[in-house]
């Protein structure tokens, strides 16, 4: 259904960020452009209206710069890619338009990727072994999803956040705390330099007596930490010691944060019996829960991390997901849409 040496163009805009990759085959990356947008700080999170506008700016040129690395022109490309949704409408069109756009005039086929089946094939692009059968825990800034592949396109979605994602928790946390936008990044520098037991928060979701059976066995909930995140604050702001604490503060809460994502992924590794676990997501890139990950994994156990360029959003996963998907004789019409939620395909 598609070439071995097919050449795929993907293009990634559900967020704030605009990425052009060329995929080569499996996991030949030519080239790969990554542009963030750095005018959402002063907002304390992405603004919508003003990330989609500066994408539809930019769109023309960072897939112009992704040819140029890689060195091929638009007509030599077999098929097209483009992330669908789940994501900010507006910034998904501005993609999907494009693609769909250029896939018109060239006559090439295209396909709607979902934006989190793509950030569980990243790790793939790096490493053959990240091949399923794996337990995989996505976790970025609008999703928490604890899967367990048994291959390429059929998941058992075993636990997701019941409020907050994982990176949502760390960007409102690091707003509390005034350390900017986005917060993921700014919570694990300044958590070095505390210590999480002078300001210890419990870990939500874990308690002694939960069975494997229970609904709530792989489900994670961040909406409570981050209350009492709020709650601790105040108190300290009302003594006038919050400023000591900022640090201690950052360290509490993301050790109970990952604390609370290492027992939830340990316990799908003890359920499936399968030691191999992958990482995807933003929040993927914390060195502290790869680190917590490993350390937990029985003997003989593997873990995947994305490197960082390709944990947070990005074209090329989006590029190997197509890969997989067109593979498969997967092809989207002109009249796909883009959608802000959509369930991950192949649930079984
Ligand atoms: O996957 P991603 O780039 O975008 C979404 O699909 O949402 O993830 C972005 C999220 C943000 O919430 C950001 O704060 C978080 O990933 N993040 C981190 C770290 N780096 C990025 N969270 C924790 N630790 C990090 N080092
Ligand atoms: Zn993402």
């Amino acid at each position: 259904m598609l070439a071995p040496d097919s050449l795929i163009l993907a293009v990634e805009t559900s967020c704030d960020d605009t990425s052009a990759a060329l995929l080569r085959g499996e996991r030949q990356l030519l080239g790969h452009v990554i542009a963030t947008q750095d005018m959402h700080g002063g907002f304390g999170g992405v603004v919508p209206e003003i990330a989609s506008r500066a994408q539809l700016r930019v769109i023309d040129a960072i897939v112009e710069q992704a040819l140029a690395q890689a060195d091929v022109r638009l007509d030599d490309v077999t098929a097209f890619a483009v992330t669908s949704g789940p994501g900010l409408i507006g910034s998904l069109l501005v993609g999907l338009n494009w693609v769909k756009a250029a896939a018109y005039a060239l006559g090439r086929p295209f396909l709607g990727i979902h934006h989190m089946e793509a950030h569980l094939f990243a790790t793939a692009l790096e490493d053959e072994g990240a091949q399923p059968p794996f337990v995989a825990l996505l976790v970025s800034g609008g999703h928490t999803l604890l899967l367990f592949a048994e291959q390429w396109g059929r998941y058992q979605l075993l636990g997701q956040t019941r409020d907050d994602a994982a990176g949502e928790a760390f960007d409102k946390v690091a707003r509390l705390l005034g350390l900017g936008y986005p917060g993921g990044p700014a919570i694990e520098r300044m958590a070095r330099e505390g210590e999480p037991e002078r300001q210890p928060f419990s870990v939500p979701m874990v308690g002694a007596g939960q069975k494997p059976q229970d609904e709530d066995y792989f489900d994670m909930s961040f909406s409570g930490l981050k209350t009492a995140v709020l709650t601790r604050v105040r108190e300290l702001e009302a003594e006038g010691r919050l400023s000591e604490a900022i640090a201690d503060l950052a360290a509490g809460f993301q050790r109970a944060a990952i604390d609370q994502l290492v027992e939830k992924t340990l316990r799908a590794v003890t359920e499936s019996g399968c030691g191999r676990v992958v990482l995807g997501g933003g929040v993927a890139r914390n060195g502290t829960l790869a680190e917590s990950v490993r350390r937990r994994l029985p003997p003989g156990g593997q873990l995947f991390v994305p490197s960082p360029r390709l944990a947070t959003d990005n074209a090329a996963m989006v590029a190997r997901a197509a890969y997989f998907r067109l593979g498969c004789g997967e092809r989207s019409g002109l009249d796909l849409n883009a959608q802000a939620s959509l369930a991950i395909p192949g649930i079984v």
